[in-house]
């Protein structure tokens, strides 16, 4: 963990959520993640007039992490509009899990926590394989 630089991570996660298209929550988010392979990705949330179809920060976040190359997360923050550290809501916890590489850090409101601390005994690509073997 000591190579991960969070502050700079932190400053992506709150120039995503000046991004952040949420006039019906009045919620801006913004999320930034690390690759294992280096790269920062982001993204905000974009709220709908069909308020269910929002996107969450890290829905964005997660196309971009796609759009740019793919892999596997290795640490993850996550910022509402005052920049305060913000915890990934239960569905996005499931769409981090999706893309991290085993014991990727958050950077949680009760201090670094492995995405296995947030998401015990999750579902994942590894039931379905199981499964189908
Ligand atoms: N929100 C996120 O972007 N990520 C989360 O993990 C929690 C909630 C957004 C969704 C909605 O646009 C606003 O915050 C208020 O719920």
């Amino acid at each position: 963990m000591t190579s991960i630089d969070w502050d700079a991570l932190r400053e992506v996660a709150k120039k995503a959520m000046a991004h952040a298209y949420a006039p019906y929550s009045k919620f801006p988010v913004g999320a930034a993640a690390l690759t294992e392979d280096g790269r920062v990705v982001s993204g905000c949330n974009v709220e709908n007039a069909s308020y269910g179809l929002g996107l969450c920060a890290e829905c964005g976040l997660v196309s971009n992490l796609t759009m740019s190359g793919g892999g596997k997360l290795v640490a993850f923050t996550c910022c509402d509009g005052n920049g305060n550290i913000l915890m990934p809501c239960g569905r996005c916890r499931q769409l981090l899990f999706e893309h991290s590489a085993p014991g990727m850090v958050l950077e949680t409101v009760s201090g670094f926590k492995t995405i296995e601390e947030v998401l015990p005994d999750a579902f994942g690509p590894r039931d379905l394989e199981a499964f189908n073997k």
